[in-house]
C-alpha cells in the first residue's frame, strides 16, 4: 500500500509530545511491513533541522488557493532517520509557520487549514495518490472534508482517510471564516450539526469533528479511551458525534520505536542493559545521580516525564514531589509548561527546593536527559486526569522503571497493579495503579512502591523485570492499522 501521513508533528525533527513519536514510529513499522510511507508536515522555523538529511531545493513550487487569491509555497522534501518528508512552506506576510513555536498562536485554526490545503494541493499537483491517508488530530480535520467536497472532483476520488485522534480536548473550534479561506464555500451546508458545527458552541466550527464526520475510518489511540470518549465526558462534547459513526470508530494502543527507547542499544545512556544484565541499570542511576547533582544514598529515584500541564494532573506531580522526599525517596522531574501559570509555580518550587540533594526539577523539553531519566529512576509516576494513551509508562516498562499511574485512558491498557489487579496473575503484573484524583489515592500508590523498594528489593527487581517483559512496540498496533486501512480501501 502507498499510504501518506499528514501530521503537525514527527518525532525527532518535531516533537512536542506524543504524537510526534506515533507518527515517526508507525511510518516505521508500516515501511517494515513492505508498506511506501510518505509524511506531509509543515516547515517549522524551530525543528530540529539537524535530524533532516537532504534538504535542499524545493521539490516543488506551488500556488495554494487561500480565500480570493493564492498563496506561493514551496514543498521539500527530506529524510528524517530515513522516513521520506515533505515540509510544506508557504511563503506569505502572515509567516504561518516562521514564529518560534508549533502552536500555541491565535491564529492556529488558520494556520493548519492552510497547512491542510497546502498538503492536499502538492499531493494533486505532484501527482501523488496514496491508497491511504492517515491524518492526525485536530490541525489535519479538514484533509477528509476538503478531500470528500472538492478533491475527489479533480481525480482523488479513490483515496482513503484514516483519522487518528490523540486529545480530544483540543479540537481546533474557531470562526467559520476558515471555510470560504480553504473553498469549502457552501458554508450554510458544512456549517450544521450533522457536518462541522460545534455541538457546545452554536457559533463556531470543529474541526476534529470535521474529521471525525468524513473520515473512512476514526480511531483514539487506546481502547480503553476509546470507550471514554463515547461514555465520558472524557470526548469533549464529541462523544454523540462518535456514537453517530461508531461503526468505523475503534482504539488502537499506540505502540514505542524500540528501535530508540530500548536500554539495549539506546545511545543517550552510558550503560546499556537488557533483563540478562538489569544490574547495569544501577550505573545509570549513578550517571543519572551525578549529572543532576543529587546525593548518592541508598535511595529509589522516582521520576515524572511529560508536559506540566492540567491534563497530567499537575496537583499531583506537584504533591508527588514532597510525598517521595517525605518517604526517604529522590524525585527526578523533568517537564515543560506551555501555560504561564503552571511554567511560573515550578519555577518557583525549582526554587525553593535548589538546595535539597534529593530532588532536581528540570523545566523545559530535552530528549537526552529524558533518557537517561528513563534508565536511571526506579519508578516513574504518570497521576494524569485523563490519558488518550501515554507512552511514558510504555518507555518506563521497557526501561525496568516501575509505573505509578493513575487509571484512566491508556494507562488502564498499560499497566497492571502488582497488589489488586484482578485479571492477571501476580507474574504478569507490572507497576502500581491509583484512581481517584486526590493526594491519598497517589500517596497510598507511592507508599506501596516504596515500601516494597525498602523492604522487598529483590520483589521490586522482579516486578522491574516484569515490566520489561512487555511487547508494547509497534508490531502488534501496525498490524491493527493495515487491517484498518484494508478493511477502509474495500469497504468504500
Ligand atoms: P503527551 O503526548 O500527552 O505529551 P505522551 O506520554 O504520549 O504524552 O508522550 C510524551 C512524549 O514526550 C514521550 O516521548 C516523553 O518522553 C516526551 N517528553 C515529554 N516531556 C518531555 C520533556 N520535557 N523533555 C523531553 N521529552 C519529553
Ligand atoms: C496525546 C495524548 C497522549 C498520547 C499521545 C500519542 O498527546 O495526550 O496520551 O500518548 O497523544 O498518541
Amino acid at each position: 500500500m502507498y499510504i501518506v501521513q499528514i501530521a503537525s508533528e514527527c518525532a525527532p525533527v518535531i516533537k512536542a509530545g506524543g504524537l510526534g513519536d506515533v507518527v515517526y514510529g508507525l511510518s516505521r513499522e508500516l515501511e517494515g511491513r513492505g508498506h511506501c510511507v510518505e509524511i506531509i508536515l509543515p516547515k517549522y522555523d524551530c525543528m530540529r533541522y539537524d535530524h533532516i538529511w537532504g534538504l535542499h531545493d524545493a521539490y516543488i513550487n506551488l500556488w495554494v488557493p487561500w480565500y480570493d487569491a493564492a498563496i506561493h509555497c514551496s514543498v521539500y522534501c527530506g529524510w528524517v532517520h530515513g522516513r521520506v518528508c515533505f515540509f510544506i512552506e508557504p511563503h506569505c506576510e502572515d509567516n504561518f509557520f516562521n514564529r518560534g513555536c508549533y502552536y500555541g498562536c491565535d491564529d492556529d485554526n488558520i494556520r493548519f487549514a492552510f497547512f491542510c490545503k497546502a498538503a492536499l494541493e502538492f499531493l494533486l499537483k505532484s501527482n501523488k495518490r496514496p491508497d491511504i491517508i492517515h491524518c492526525h488530530d485536530w490541525q489535519t480535520g479538514l484533509v477528509p472534508v476538503m478531500l470528500y467536497e472538492i478533491y475527489k472532483y479533480h481525480g482523488m476520488e479513490y483515496q482513503r482517510v484514516c483519522y487518528t485522534i490523540h486529545n480530544f480536548k483540543h479540537q481546533g473550534i474557531g470562526g467559520i471564516d476558515i471555510l470560504r479561506g480553504t473553498g469549502l464555500n457552501r458554508e450554510s451546508y458544512y456549517f450544521q450539526y450533522d457536518h462541522l458545527r460545534d455541538n457546545f458552541n452554536p457559533f463556531a466550527l470543529n474541526l476534529m469533528k470535521g474529521g471525525i464526520v468524513y473520515s473512512n475510518a476514526v480511531t483514539t489511540v487506546s481502547p480503553y479511551h476509546a470507550w471514554e470518549a463515547r461514555h465520558t465526558d472524557i470526548g469533549c462534547g464529541l462523544g454523540h458525534t462518535l456514537y453517530l459513526h461508531q461503526d468505523k470508530f475503534s482504539g488502537v494502543l499506540n505502540g514505542i520505536d524500540y528501535d530508540f527507547w530500548n536500554p539495549e542499544i539506546d545511545r543517550y545512556i552510558p550503560y546499556n542493559y537488557s533483563q540478562a544484565d538489569f544490574e547495569q541499570k544501577a550505573y545509570n542511576k549513578k550517571a543519572l545521580r551525578e549529572r543532576l547533582m543529587l546525593s548518592h544514598s541508598d535511595k529509589p529515584i522516582i521520576a515524572y516525564i511529560g508536559r506540566l500541564d492540567n491534563q497530567k494532573g499537575v496537583h499531583l506531580v506537584h504533591h508527588g514531589i514532597y510525598h517521595a522526599l517525605n518517604k526517604g525517596a529522590q524525585f527526578v522531574l523533568l517537564g515543560s509548561a506551555t501555560e504561564p501559570g503552571i511554567n511560573a509555580h515550578f519555577q518557583h518550587e525549582k526554587h525553593f527546593l535548589n538546595d535539597n540533594p534529593d530532588v532536581h526539577l528540570e523545566l523545559g523539553f530535552n530528549e537526552e536527559l529524558s533518557h537517561l531519566i528513563y534508565a536511571g529512576a526506579d519508578m516513574i509516576i504518570v497521576p494524569s486526569n485523563y490519558e488518550p494513551c501515554g507512552l511514558t509508562q510504555m518507555i518506563g516498562l521497557k526501561y525496568g522503571t516501575v509505573p505509578i499511574v493513575r487509571g484512566v485512558g491508556g494507562l488502564v491498557n498499560t499497566v497492571f497493579d502488582r497488589d489488586y489487579d484482578q485479571k492477571l496473575p501476580p507474574e504478569k503484573r507490572n507497576g502500581y495503579v491509583f484512581y481517584d484524583t486526590d493526594y491519598h489515592a497517589l500517596e497510598s500508590a507511592m507508599d506501596r512502591a516504596i515500601a516494597l523498594w525498602y523492604e522487598k528489593p529483590e520483589e521490586f527487581r522482579q516486578l522491574a523485570l516484569q515490566g520489561m517483559d512487555y511487547d508494547y512496540s509497534w508490531n502488534h498496533p501496525g498490524a491493527k492499522y493495515v487491517e484498518i486501512y484494508d478493511w477502509i480501501r474495500h469497504k468504500w
